[in-house]
């Protein structure tokens, strides 16, 4: 068994300006339907920091991946969810078929933010 980490830091008011800047162009190029449905339910101080953390969350992934977004690594195909007990990564696509490839078969998410930063590390578990 071989584990490789991912880490990710971004600043909210990044993602913040991307979002009132795009709107629904960013929720749709970056995240997946299952994503914004949530992001949509959530109160207007909470919206920012959901975002933020989710791309924290999928830019650890794709270090995980040892991809960045490249090679038709999409940000929209690793999808974040939340699960009672912490959060969980669903991975479609090229994002899927190319951690079949490599042998990853579990990726253990963990998020956190402040009222500036937000923050994700990703553990990536592959078999032999
Ligand atoms: C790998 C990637 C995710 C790095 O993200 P970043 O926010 O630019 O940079 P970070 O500061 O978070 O990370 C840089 C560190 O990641 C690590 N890193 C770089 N490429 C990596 C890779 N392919 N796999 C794993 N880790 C990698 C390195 O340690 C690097 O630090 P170093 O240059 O000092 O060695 C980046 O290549 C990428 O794809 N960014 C996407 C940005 C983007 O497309 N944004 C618009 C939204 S679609």
């Amino acid at each position: 068994m071989r584990i490789k980490n991912g880490i990710d830091l971004i600043e909210i008011s990044r993602i913040k300006k991307s979002y009132d800047t795009f709107g629904d162009r960013l929720l749709n190029r970056i995240y997946d339907e299952s994503e914004i449905n949530v992001f949509l339910k959530k109160s207007l101080v909470a919206k920012a920091p959901f975002l933020a953390k989710n791309f924290a969350a999928k830019e650890a992934v794709s270090k995980v991946l040892g991809t960045g977004f490249t090679n038709g690594i999409r940000p929209k195909d690793i999808v974040i969810k939340r699960r009672y007990g912490g959060p969980e990564v669903e991975l479609r696509g090229k994002s899927a078929e190319f951690a079949k490839k490599i042998g990853l078969i579990y990726i253990s998410l963990s998020m956190s933010d402040t009222n500036y930063n937000a923050t994700a590390v990703a553990t990536g578990i592959f078999e032999s």
